[in-house]
């Protein structure tokens, strides 16, 4: 008899559960400690091989890996929260002391880790840096950048004891209106691919491991937990898969993280097919899939799907995997793969080895980073008349509430509890600013704020966006006197949102009217003046521009910035930094445009419990269309792919943005062959008076014309002086032209003639060169949904 199981210590008495009956009995304290000595050591982690830890752990061991620790107090489908070892973080996995197996924590998210900025009995505080959201940061189109601030945002993980930050996010802005598209990329999956792999490169090289997701096709809020996306494999594979797939071959993530919703039936977390076929058999993962917290129903097709991990981890799910396992309706072999894989991702954990992390990361450094990635992801969307730059001894009368209350970024699991936010008035200091009407605004905004505290009962209450702020009532006259006395005036209009729901058109998307009232007014009083008005947008996601734009001098999209934002839009109000982001998604002239908008839940309200992915089970009603299923009707039309090939006029076009400069692209070569691959090289110019950075754009034209034109590469000057040069370098191969053909299941380029359009922006088209496929290509793949 040996204890082999799990062994307690019980006043005098120890309990012993045994191996194979799993029956507790109770011994003697010194019996048991004759025992101890007499049996062979249990093997440990580390010290003896994987496969020697897997053959002495128990089943009830096993299952205690598969499981999270729990989070204790939430019910339903939730941002993670636990007070173990980093308290805030999303979760931890659970020790098995007796194999030397540790606890690992799981931190989100996508602008910085999240966990909590203070704790009981302790005096020293743990806040962390708010980084610019995602979109920000691909608006920057500079992959150095991404994986730069991966690398600050992995330190910081690492400082603060993490193992695993559960970022970067890539679903696709398949809508304007999802929730959380803040912390998504774009609307394209090329970008999405290369951004997360600069940051999950960048992240990684501390030694700490990420979480991709949400995979995959999540791209809705609203009842996310029951939402069947509906589908062709086409479409799947070219736009919603492509980014994760890029992403793997080119990052290799620790994790990746199964989505809430399905695909043509099946919970991504239940689907063999996704995780095993595609993602393992297909691209080569090697690494652990955890579900998203609290995701998917069939814990047996979890485990065999290969959802190796159940976050945050009930005791039902524990339960469930044992009894099916005892009644042969799961395979302990399925169960012994998802562990020997938790092992290994255990086995490279700063917690494993013992990292002693300082709970000090350099914070001062990271605000810095924060900073410069924040201005060159801002994109000028309108500067006639050179509005911008302006000097220092400009009057600027600073009007909207946001001006006053800058948002950071977005709510929910992506959020960061950061020690300040820069608000616009803030970085303003370095210009001289109207005091009457800063004191003014700065009283309303505090007294709303203090009217409309959080429900301090209500434990989501944190993670859930706030109603927005309503403007502040000025009049006519009282913005004249301004206009009198002030240089120029600035207008911050904000938004925000987050987890659980998604957008709502009015007061969101269009302007509310005290909003267009405001811009109306004020760009009246100033322009009678002959004075500007400039326009900040400090939002998180597209909102309508076409019916005011033509008001304001210049137009910043300063996204959400992180905690350093206001310091940032100063850098390029100044002139300090150049503007160099350009749009990663289009700014359509009206949701009517929008190819997916029959295909999305527009304005539905649900009630608390189905936001948290509670109410009645599906059977229990008609499946509703655009909650319990989504048909992408749209297929690959998704943003410029539809509006270039449709001739929609937009707003602004995907890979819009302007500068402080003019630059020229010249004498673009191309040489190789569709055997060796193609290199391309184009010359890039500053032909204007300031210093900037410039984008270059590859896009595909297909031979069908459907979609009309896609990004397949994309390259960023350094900074050039004016009349300095660099040439970029691209290189492309013939997959770089494949479309997915369902009839075959591969990926196909036909032999034929090809169109490379090298632009400023998806409309915007400079040079055109031409490349031959002599030979087809085609790439077969597995998986079919
Ligand atoms: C979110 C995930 C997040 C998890 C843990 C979920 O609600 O969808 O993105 O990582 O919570 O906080």
């Amino acid at each position: 008899m040996f204890c082999s199981g799990m062994c307690l210590n019980f006043q005098n008495s120890t309990k012993i559960i045994l191996n194979t009956h799993e029956k507790t009995i109770y011994i003697s304290r010194h019996i048991f400690l004759l025992i101890s000595a007499l049996r062979p050591a249990s093997p440990q982690l580390g010290k003896n091989s994987v496969q020697e830890v897997l053959n002495a752990m128990t089943l009830e061991e096993k299952v205690d890996l598969l499981v999270g620790a729990g989070m204790p107090g939430f019910g339903g489908p939730t941002v993670g929260q636990t007070e173990n070892l980093v308290p805030g973080a999303a979760g931890t996995t659970k020790a098995i002391p007796r194999l030397g197996i540790p606890a690992i924590v799981l931190a989100d998210g996508p602008a910085g880790i999240r966990i909590s900025p203070t704790r009981q009995n302790d005096t020293q505080t743990f806040y962390a840096t708010a980084f610019p959201i995602a979109t920000l940061i691909a608006s920057s189109w500079n992959l150095e950048l991404a994986e730069n601030i991966g690398k600050a945002m992995g330190k910081e993980a690492l400082e603060y004891g993490a193992d695993v930050l559960l970022a970067p996010a890539l679903n696709l802005h398949r809508h304007p209106l999802n929730g959380r598209n803040f912390e998504y990329y774009s609307e394209d999956p090329i970008i999405s691919g290369k951004m997360t792999a600069a940051a999950v490169n960048g992240i990684q090289s501390n030694g700490v491991g990420t979480s991709i997701k949400h995979f995959a096709a999540n791209n809705q809020e609203s009842l996310r937990s029951k939402n069947d996306v509906r589908i062709k494999n086409r479409t799947l594979r070219e736009l919603y898969l492509k980014g994760f797939e890029i992403a793997v071959k080119e990052s290799s993530p620790w994790t990746v993280m199964s989505s809430y919703n399905k695909i043509n039936g099946t919970y991504t977390s239940e689907s063999r097919e996704l995780l095993t076929t595609v993602l393992r058999d297909e691209w080569k993962f090697d690494g652990i899939v955890m579900t998203d917290w609290f995701g998917g129903t069939n814990i047996v097709k979890q485990v065999h799907a290969g959802n190796d991990l159940l976050m945050p981890g009930i005791k039902p799910q524990k339960d469930a995997i044992l009894q099916n396992v005892k009644d042969g309706k799961l395979d302990v072999k399925d169960v012994d793969v998802n562990v020997r894989r938790i092992l290994d991702l255990i086995l490279k954990t700063p917690r494993f080895k013992k990292y002693p992390y300082s709970n000090k990361p350099d914070l001062k450094a990271h605000a810095l980073i924060a900073r410069e990635a924040a201005a060159e992801g801002m994109i000028l969307l309108k500067n006639e008349k050179l509005t911008l730059p302006i000097s220092s001894e400009t009057k600027i009368a600073a009007f909207g509430v946001t001006s006053y209350d800058f948002i950071s970024g977005g709510t929910g699991s992506g959020d960061v509890n950061e020690a300040y936010i820069i608000s616009l008035m803030d970085g303003l200091s370095a210009f001289s600013v109207e005091r009457k009407l800063a004191e003014k605004y700065s009283v309303y905004v505090g007294d709303y704020k203090e009217k409309n505290k959080p429900d301090p009962n209500n434990p989501m209450a944190a993670f859930l966006n706030k109603p927005r702020m309503p403007e502040l009532e000025l009049s006519e006259s009282e913005i004249g006197e301004y206009a009198k006395s002030t240089d120029m005036a600035i207008i911050t209009i904000g938004r925000n949102s987050g987890e659980f729901e998604d957008r709502k058109t009015t007061n969101d998307f269009y302007l509310s009217d005290e909003e267009q009232n405001l811009i109306s007014k004020v760009a009246k009083a100033y322009h009678s003046k002959g004075k500007k008005v400039v326009v900040i947008l400090n939002v998180g996601g597209v909102i309508e521009t076409a019916s005011w734009k033509e008001k304001p001098d210049a137009i910043l999209l300063a996204w959400q910035a992180g905690q350093e934002g206001g310091n940032s839009v100063a850098d390029i109000l100044s002139g300090k930094v150049g503007p160099s982001g350009k749009l990663t998604m289009s700014f359509p002239n009206d949701l009517k445009d929008v190819a997916s908008n029959n295909n999305f839940p527009i304005d539905i309200e649900l009630n608390f419990q189905e936001m948290m992915g509670g109410g009645p089970p599906n059977s229990a009603q008609e499946p509703r269309k655009n909650l319990e299923f989504t048909t992408y009707e749209e297929d690959l039309h998704v943003g410029y792919r539809d509006y270039i090939t449709n001739k929609k006029q937009v707003s602004f076009p995907f890979g819009f943005g302007l500068s402080y400069t003019s630059f020229d692209f010249r004498n673009s070569k191309i040489s190789g062959d569709s055997k060796v691959g193609f290199t391309l090289k184009v010359t890039v110019k500053n032909t204007g008076k300031a210093k900037g950075k410039e984008i270059v754009q590859i896009y595909r034209s297909n031979l069908n014309k459907d979609p009309d034109r896609e990004l397949i590469s994309f390259g960023k000057t350094k900074e050039l002086a004016p009349g300095e040069v660099q040439i970029l370098t691209f290189k492309i191969n013939s997959e770089d032209f494949s479309i997915f053909d369902e009839s075959i299941n591969a990926w196909v380029t036909k032999a034929g003639n090809y169109h490379l359009l090298i632009g400023k922006s998806v409309s915007d088209i400079i040079l055109t060169e031409n490349v031959e496929i002599k030979e087809k290509f085609e790439r077969r793949v597995i998986a079919r949904f």
